[in-house]
């Protein structure tokens, strides 16, 4: 018994006891304290906190500056051998990873984690963390991961059927044996994280299934499938609908009101006919099978988990694009079939980002976009200052940043770099009035808006440009939109003072609200963080600063700049 221990419970803590009562405390005190070390720190989770919903990692709030690999790297150790040290250089924290249901269970019953495990081992190498995305059932619609003794037995993995009756390569959702048999291998999989990773987490999210939905026709015709739809529509869904009567997306309300909010009648009944019905049908259906699937895993091992939807071209119609995925104006079927899914998250490629970004704002879903691409990586990280700011979002993710070319690594690697250093700030600011972003609006065209945005924080006004004036040696009158991206964050760090991160635009200041005032530039740094702290490097004024009228973020680059205002009658 040491001496110092049984003195303070003696005389300390002023309980009495004898030298074996003690040392049963000690022992108990100990126990307790190994049980605290080993369970660690609390398991990854969503946490709401000042009005934003944030990702909590070991404790603390995480911000999710990803990439997401392309399908096949992660198949291959030896491929992704060179690939690691690259998405460290870019500065991504965290890799989005497929790990595939063929290679887990390439026999039945028999499953074979070394994909998983050499992920894990290089993600810990390389500190970052992974979101692990479970090619199971479906990915992009299709079943092309299932194990070869699924595909190679659809009397018992039934395939989903067209109207006409031909078999498609998609595992049937209205099959029960194809349900439980994705839900063995996913909670072996759920199962195996939690016994290598409950600890150290280096996993922090999961994603199962892969942009779920079908093609090429609205909806799984099947035998079972038509009978569940000629079927009353479950209650599940109908009790919810009318628990969210206020607050449903205009077609699936405009639809059921048309019907006279029936319930306990069949899927035509309630909705109409038409290839609308077929396709709340086919969410429903493939998003229980997810929403089982994740509710399955996260029984073994509760990590926050989130589905990922392919969104709609202009004028495509359910089946021309996958019919049922996790889109807003399914958004209540997916709530009512899929409970255990944290988030229904949006694949971003198309031009107009922020409109369809914005459609994925609703106050029960946390923010995530876990894939972005097909522009340069300028524009996609001015999307994703953007996403930060203005949609509180908890990460961001471009696909396939192995296979960007030299230069576009670069371009991440710095915008990812001011954001990793801006990181406390964000964590701290999402969800109060203290963040406000900017970007041009982009129409799925392609085009551009470069009108001047006005900003409100307290009394100060930012009048934001993305043109310069036309130069005066050419005599023309119009002016000349900056080269490049445009995007930025601004979050308020004091009563005068501002930290703006972005690239490509020129901020002028006025006061509002404050009769007959100005407000002037007491001064610009430019400067950067070393671990939350502010390091000045250069005072920008005169030329740099146009003399006091306004700050300039340039194009081509992205930089943080601290600013402090000032205002006087
Ligand atoms: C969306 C899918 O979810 C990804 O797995 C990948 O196939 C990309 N499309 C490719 O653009």
């Amino acid at each position: 018994m040491p001496p110092f221990f049984y003195a303070l419970c003696r005389y300390d803590l002023g309980l009495t006891m004898n030298r074996t009562q003690a040392w049963w405390v000690l022992a108990f005190s100990a126990f307790l304290f190994a049980s605290a070390a080993a369970a660690g720190p609390a398991l990854p989770q969503l946490h709401s906190s000042h009005g934003a919903v944030q990702l909590y990692v070991d404790g603390r709030p995480y911000l999710i500056l990803g990439g997401e690999l392309d399908n096949s790297s992660a198949s291959s150790a030896g491929f992704m051998q060179p690939v690691w040290p690259k998405l460290a250089a870019m500065h991504l924290n965290t890799v989005l990873t497929p790990v595939y249901w063929e290679l887990i269970e390439p026999q039945e019953g028999k499953f074979d984690f070394r994909s998983v495990d050499v992920l894990i081992t290089n993600a810990r190498k390389h500190n970052v963390r992974l979101v692990l995305l479970w090619f199971g059932s479906w990915k992009n619609s299709m079943s092309s991961y299932v194990p070869a003794w699924v595909k190679r037995d659809p009397q018992r993995f039934p395939r989903a059927q067209t109207s006409d009756g031909k078999g498609l390569e998609i595992l049937s959702a209205l099959s029960e044996s194809n349900l439980r048999t994705d839900i063995r291998a996913f909670t072996a999989l759920m199962k195996h994280l939690r016994d290598i990773d409950g600890t150290k987490h280096t996993v922090i999210m999961i994603q199962p299934e892969n942009e779920v939905g079908m093609i090429p026709e609205a909806r799984d015709h099947s035998a079972a499938a038509n009978a569940a739809f000629a079927a009353p529509v479950p209650a599940q869904l109908t009790d919810y609908l009318t628990q969210h009567k206020d607050s449903l997306a205009p077609s699936v309300r405009e639809a059921w009101q048309g019907h006279g909010f029936k319930t306990g009648a069949s899927w035509e009944e309630t909705f109409g006919d038409g290839i609308a019905t077929d396709e709340l049908f086919n969410a429903w259906s493939e998003g229980l099978y997810t929403g089982k699937v994740a509710a399955a895993g996260k029984a073994v091992y509760p990590l926050p988990m989130y589905v990922n939807a392919a969104l709609i071209r202009p004028g495509k119609q359910p089946g021309q694009y996958p019919s049922g995925g996790p889109l807003p104006h399914l958004f209540d079927i997916w709530r009512a079939a899929a409970p255990a899914v944290d988030m229904l998250s949006p694949d971003l490629y198309f031009p107009n980002f922020a409109e369809w970004a914005s459609r994925y704002v609703r106050p029960d879903n946390p923010y995530f976009i876990p894939e972005t691409g097909r522009v340069n990586a300028a524009e996609m990280s001015a999307n994703a200052y953007w996403a930060f700011a203005k949609l509180n979002a908890i990460g961001f993710s471009p696909y396939s940043p192995e296979y960007l070319s030299a230069d576009e690594q670069k371009v991440l690697a710095e915008s990812y770099d001011v954001l990793r250093q801006m990181t406390p700030l964000i964590l701290a600011a999402q969800g109060s009035e203290k963040i406000a972003a900017i970007r041009p609006p982009v129409a799925f065209d392609g085009t551009q808006d470069l009108t001047a945005q006005t900003l409100t924080f307290g009394n100060y006004l930012f009048d934001v440009h993305f043109k310069l004036p036309p130069p005066v040696s050419t005599g023309a009158r119009e002016e000349v939109p900056m080269p490049g991206a445009h995007g930025a964050m601004i979050i308020q760090t004091g009563a005068d003072e501002f930290v703006v991160a972005g690239t490509g635009m020129i901020v002028m200041f006025r006061t509002s609200g404050i009769a007959d005032s100005i407000a002037g530039i007491e001064s610009v740094w430019e400067g950067h963080y070393v671990k939350g702290a502010w390091v000045p490097d250069r005072c920008l004024n005169g030329d740099e600063n146009n003399q006091g009228r306004q700050l300039n973020v340039p194009a081509g680059k992205f930089s943080i700049f601290r600013v402090r205002l000032y205002h006087y009658h």
